[in-house]
């Protein structure tokens, strides 16, 4: 919202301002953001380039113990619009956020105190890291239109598209992995999030119509075609007040470190990961604490979950793909403890409704969207009477999005 009035006072005469609202999200044409560039800066951009969100099926919270992953990029996403300057500073400004910031380039490796820039410079102060030597200035817009704290990876987004940019712009060549990674040192830096490489990952090396099996320890991985014949993926926001802080997720890395430390004592191991159903119940036992014990039993079986869900998809067998997806919602409540009321009430709701195959939380948790597998023609009605139910026992109101699986970063223009 802070976005529309910031908007609104650059266009008071205008009356086709573009108004985000939490329904329907209007995207800004190419034109209407170089027309906001123009308006902010005074002058044209002279690059234009977009990095997607993303959208977790299934391995969540796998990423930072060495597992699978199955994520898909969204096609919305966070735009980047860009010009050199002649003043030797970095300029920060964003239609979603009132705060305009300018630096110099001494100013660069520092995280700001509780901005939204240090999504954009953690990315520039990467780069600075790595020997690469900053001579231009650049004016520089953002725009996205991923709901922000739902879960989709608005940071990441932002993250990737910087590193892109700066990619191109610097002539640095480093490859899709390398941004996504760049991304999450960002993360780790300026956000003080110790996040696994997953959304990153998905906004640099997204493809339409496919989702990534990414195997989080050796970073290899496959597109495969998520072509549902008559089957939508469908985005549940909560719009839950509860966000997962880097204080909880935090926790949840450290709980599994001390989970692998504890198994260490029976056997070598590096990573979660490593150990499959047997093994763990083998020698999980060596987990003497309860809780990382949990936590560790999710993540296996959360694995092996990803493993077989891929298997089923490639084989065209949706069903068993879905009831993996409750399993894993189930265990992330059970086990993970990172669900809470409003998630829980969500998939809850999206369990009882016919022609829903599956449906579980995804991305961090806590707050955020589920993700369900819907019949088409089960569509409206999974909207109707989930919101209703979900609102009844929450008293907040939803919203619905029809997943389009777009591209990873690109150059627009
Ligand atoms: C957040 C993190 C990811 C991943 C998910 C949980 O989105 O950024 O790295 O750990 O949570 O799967």
């Amino acid at each position: 919202m802070k976005f529309y009035y910031f908007y609104l006072s650059l266009h008071e005469k205008k009356n086709d301002i573009i108004i985000i609202n939490t329904v329907n999200y209007n995207i800004m044409t190419l034109n209407e953001l170089k027309e906001a560039f123009l308006d902010v800066y005074g002058k044209n951009s002279q690059a234009v380039y977009f990095s997607p969100g993303r959208v977790n099926l299934i391995g969540e919270h796998t990423d930072y113990n060495g597992g699978f992953v199955f994520p898909c990029a969204l096609s919305f996403g966070t735009f980047l619009l860009m010009a050199k300057n002649d003043d030797k500073v970095m300029r920060f400004r964003s239609l979603n956020q009132p705060e305009e910031i300018v630096l110099d380039f001494n100013q660069l490796t520092e995280p700001l105190d509780k901005s939204w820039v240090n999504y954009p410079l953690g990315v520039i102060a990467q780069f600075v890291k790595r020997g690469i030597a900053i001579e231009q200035g650049y004016d520089m817009l953002f725009w996205g239109d991923v709901p922000n704290g739902a879960g989709l990876s608005s940071s990441a987004a932002l993250e990737v598209v910087t590193a892109f940019a700066f990619n191109d712009q610097l002539n640095t060549g480093y490859d899709r992995t390398e941004l996504a990674k760049i991304g999450q040192k960002s993360e780790h830096e300026f956000a003080k999030v110790n996040c696994g490489i997953m959304d990153q990952f998905a906004s640099a090396q997204g493809k339409k119509d496919r989702a990534i099996f990414l195997n989080c320890d050796t970073l290899e991985f496959e597109l495969v075609p998520v072509k549902l014949e008559g089957i939508k993926v469908l985005i549940s926001n909560t719009h839950s007040p509860h966000k997962l802080d880097s204080g909880a997720y935090n926790q949840r890395v450290a709980e599994c470190k001390a989970a692998v430390e504890a198994l260490n004592k029976v056997k070598s191991v590096k990573c979660l990961a490593e150990l499959d159903q047997k093994e763990f119940d083998e020698i999980g036992t060596a987990i003497t604490d309860k809780v990382a014990y949990r936590r560790a039993r999710h993540v296996v079986g959360e694995v092996q979950r990803t493993v077989d869900a891929v298997e089923a998809l490639k084989a065209g067998d949706i069903e068993t793909f879905g009831k993996l997806m409750n399993a894993s919602h189930v265990s992330l409540r059970d086990d993970y403890e990172v669900t809470g009321p409003e998630l829980d009430a969500m998939a809850e709701e999206a369990w009882k409704i016919e022609g829903v195959l599956g449906s579980r939380m995804t991305g961090g948790g806590f707050g955020g969207c589920t993700v369900s597998l819907v019949k088409d023609e089960a569509i409206d009605n999974f909207k109707e009477q989930v919101g209703k139910n979900y609102e009844k026992r929450t008293g907040i109101k939803p919203d619905f999005y029809v997943a389009e699986i777009g591209d990873g970063a690109y150059r627009v223009e």
